[in-house]
């Protein structure tokens, strides 16, 4: 019993020194000391013992056992470090590698005009105010002075949702709602960015197109006020060398009404192929705010005046920017925008 007890002790000792994993550890671990393990066995064997030789072989058993079970433990500490360094070896970040590039996206040129004109007209006092795309034909045209039925109304060939809800075919639809959201009627200062459709689609129209909006109502407003805002816009926008020209329009909304023409910037107004050899280039639409628009929205036109004003977003960026197909601005192709990656 004793010589067996100490083979046991021996190849146990043997395997514990060569397991290479804790896996295997585990597995010698159940082999000798498991409930079916060889130590438990000569435990069970020891009924056949007599009684002086029991406590002695079970003494022995017990030290066997310890010694195994301190030898296993020893080697359980040893291969944990060994397999924690393998992870950490496995799962270490080289520092030194170069980092993935990150893909910065640019400010679409629409968006940098946008940006520009809210900078300069609220520095101006102006507030900058929103408003729905999907407008109805009362506040696109007949609080604009545009009865169903007026000739004016082909002028814009509108995308009809239903008979009474349409795509707004201009910013203006929002001079209507500002002044009708205004309750007690006080003067107004704003500006109208956003987008307008129509049903037009080449190289110089698309179907969506960006305006911005102006309107100014207070006591004592007159074209001498228009006159300069826009001097001080369009010489922001294009350029302090800018020369303005106001020729006599029709809008229904306005009256007067003016198209304002800027001196070509690309010959200073000599004749070229942008301006079609005229030296001007027409850029907006403006006037006096219409007397029966301010009174159908609410306001006294013996008491207050206002100006108005429109422009295309898109043209603004087309000529600052010299892009030649409007189209470019609306097909999101990634290498038109990057052009417009600048840092500012
Ligand atoms: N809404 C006009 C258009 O889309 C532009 C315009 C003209 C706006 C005169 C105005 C204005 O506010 O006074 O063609």
């Amino acid at each position: 019993m004793k010589e067996k007890l100490e083979n046991i002790k021996i190849t146990a000792k043997e395997e514990i020194k060569n397991a290479i994993d804790l896996q295997k550890l585990d597995e010698v671990r159940v082999k000798y000391l498991g409930k079916k393990g060889a130590l438990t066995e000569v435990l069970r064997g020891m009924g056949a013992l007599s009684p002086e030789e029991r406590p002695i072989i079970g003494g022995l058993v017990n030290t066997v056992k310890e010694e195994l079970e301190n030898a296993i433990k020893e080697k359980e500490e040893e291969l944990e470090v060994i397999e924690l360094n393998k992870k950490l070896e496995s799962e270490k970040i080289d520092i030194t590698l170069p980092s993935v590039k990150v893909k910065r996206g640019s400010k679409h040129p629409i968006n940098r005009i946008i940006e520009e004109l809210e900078d300069l007209f609220v520095s101006m006092g102006y507030d900058v105010v929103d408003g729905p795309e999907l407008e109805t034909d009362e506040y696109c045209f007949e609080r604009l002075n545009l009865p169903k039925g007026h000739p004016a109304r082909d002028m814009q060939d509108t995308f009809y949702v239903t008979t009474e809800y349409l795509l707004r075919t201009q910013t203006s639809a929002v001079q209507a709602r500002v002044m009708m959201d205004n309750i007690e009627k006080t003067p107004i200062r704003v500006i109208c960015p956003g987008k307008t459709y129509r049903r037009d689609d080449d190289a110089t129209h698309s179907h969506q197109f960006g305006q911005i909006e102006g309107l100014v109502i207070d006591e004592g407003i007159s074209l001498a006020h228009l006159k300069g805002t826009l001097e001080v816009f369009v010489k922001h926008m294009l350029g302090e060398d800018s020369k303005l020209r106001f020729r006599p329009s029709y809008f229904p909304f306005t009256e007067p009404s003016y198209e304002v023409d800027v001196s070509c910037f690309k010959c200073g107004g000599k004749g070229c192929n942008l301006c079609k050899q005229t030296g001007w280039i027409e850029i907006l639409g403006s006037g006096m705010v219409h007397p029966n628009v301010l009174k159908m929205n609410g306001y006294d036109p013996k008491k207050y005046s206002g100006f108005a004003f429109g422009t295309g977003l898109d043209r603004l960026a087309m000529f600052k920017y010299g892009i030649t197909d409007i189209r470019l601005l609306y097909a999101n192709d990634v290498r038109f925008l990057n052009q417009f990656d600048r840092k500012d």
